[in-house]
Formats: structure tokens, sequence, C-alpha cells
């Protein structure tokens, strides 16, 4: 039995974060250049679309070029850009019902690339079968930072006190406001590392690791994270007896 006819269906998580790694690695083992891994990720990326919404995961967060990205050799970022503007395919959005959405200092991001991403943005903002959120120049630190940024403007303004700063208005400060946070996290690649991504959001998110390089993921694995998560126990800082409890 594939673990896609194993899944619980009424317990699919609403929102699944990825973190997208390996692609150089497996260019590397086959004598490629990193570049081909990039390509080959994209059309992984496709399909994992179609399969998210036909598992029925409403919101999928994809961290695709980071902060600390930046610093690659410009061949390598200007390939990343000239790769993210070849394959922004409005009509597949359109086609999927799928809604774009983008966090990170897009600032940064060369404006070739911007115009059509906001274009993308713009004409599938009405679409709610899949919410794709594409994290481009995204890191964590950088969004809590601008967050807080935000925040003292309100207080040094006195539309705010600081003893009224909750929790709350953190998350809604953050570039993910319209968005709950995420069930499950899966990072491909091999590393355990969160690398600056989503570090407010996954303070309760389920962390699945995989081996896989990201050009060799696909649906079955997808699904096998989430049957992981399925068979998970979320205690929230609660007793397993509580939580058996609360379930009852
Ligand atoms: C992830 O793959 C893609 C991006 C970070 C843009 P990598 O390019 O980091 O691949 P590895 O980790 O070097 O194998
Ligand atoms: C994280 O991967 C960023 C993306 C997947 C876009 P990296 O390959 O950049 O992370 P590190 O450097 O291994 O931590
Ligand atoms: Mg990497």
């Amino acid at each position: 039995m594939t673990y896609q006819e194993r899944l619980d269906k009424d317990r699919i998580p609403n929102h699944v974060a990825i973190i997208m790694d390996g692609n150089g690695r497996w260019a590397k083992e086959r004598g490629l250049e990193r570049t081909a891994g990039h390509a080959k990720g994209v059309e992984v990326l496709r399909n994992l679309l179609l399969g998210g919404i036909k598992i029925g995961i409403r919101y999928l967060t994809l961290y695709t070029f980071s902060t600390e990205n930046w610093n690659r050799p410009d061949e390598e970022v200007y390939n990343l850009m000239q790769l993210l503007f070849d394959n922004l395919e409005e009509e597949m959005f359109i086609r999927n019902e799928t809604r774009l959405h983008v966090i990170g200092d897009t600032s940064k991001i060369p404006s070739w690339v911007m115009e059509k991403v906001n274009h993308c943005v713009e004409n599938t903002k009405h679409f709610d079968r899949l919410h794709l959120v594409m994290a481009l120049s995204y890191s964590s630190r950088w969004e809590i930072t601008d967050a807080v940024r935000t925040i003292s403007k309100k207080v040094a303004n006195g539309e705010i006190k600081a003893e009224d700063i909750n929790e709350d208005m953190i998350s809604q400060a953050l570039s993910t406001n319209f968005v709950a946070d995420p069930e499950l996290m899966i990072r491909t690649g091999g590393e355990i590392r969160l690398s600056n991504f989503l570090l407010w959001q996954s303070a309760y998110t389920e962390l699945y690791f995989s081996d896989t390089y990201w050009p060799d993921f696909n649906l079955e694995e997808l699904c096998k994270a989430v049957y992981y998560y399925q068979h998970r126990e979320r205690r929230f800082g609660l007793t397993g007896e509580q939580v058996e409890q609360s379930i009852k």
C-alpha cells in the first residue's frame, strides 16, 4: 500500500512548509552543473503543486530563495532569477485555481522578475483552492526585525503602548499574517536545520527531514511526510493523558 493510500483524508495538514534543498548535490553527483539541479527542482515543484491539490493541502509555503542565498556566486544567483522568470506560468496557476503569495524582502529581486511575479500575484488573488506562498529573498530574522520596526513605529506615534504588545500583534506584523502557522515543515536534502526559515511560525510545527535531494522528491515522499505527521502526538505542552482526554 502506498503512503498516499494510507493517509487519513480527514487529517491533512492545512499548511505545509518545505525547505527545498539538495539541488546542487543532486547535480554534482551526476557530473552536472548546479544549474541543472535547480532546473530539475522546478519540474518537481510543478508536480508537487498538483499533488498538493490532490491530497487537499490548502497552503504550501516554499523556501525558494533565502536572504543568505544572495551570497552565492553571481552566476548562480542570476540563473535562479532566470529560472523563476521562465517558469512562473500564470496559466498553470489559473488552471489549478491557485493563488500565489510572495513573502520576503522583494526589493532586492530584479524588477524584470518582480513585474512578472506581481502580475501573477494580482491575477490569482481570487483563487482559494491552493495557496502557494513563495519565500523569495526571505529570512526569518529579516522578517522579525521588520516586524519589530513596524511595531516600534506604532509605539513611537502613540498608536499602541509597549505594555500592550502581545504574541498576536507580532504574528500580525509578520509577512505570513494571512495564514495560520504550518502544522508540518519538511526539509529535503539531508541537513537537519531550519536555515532561517519561519522561526516564529514553527514554534509548534512538526518537523520532518528527508535525505532525498529535492530533484528526486515526489508526491509519494510528500505523502510519507504527511503520514508521519499524522502519527505524531501533538501535545502543545500538555501531558499525553490530557491530549487523550481532549480528543474524547
Ligand atoms: C536548494 O538547493 C536551492 C536553493 C537554495 C536555491 P541547493 O542549491 O542549496 O543545493 P545543495 O544544498 O547545494 O545541494
Ligand atoms: C535553504 O537552503 C534555502 C532554500 C532552500 C531556498 P540552503 O542550501 O541555502 O541552506 P544551508 O546553507 O544549507 O543552511
Ligand atoms: Mg543547500
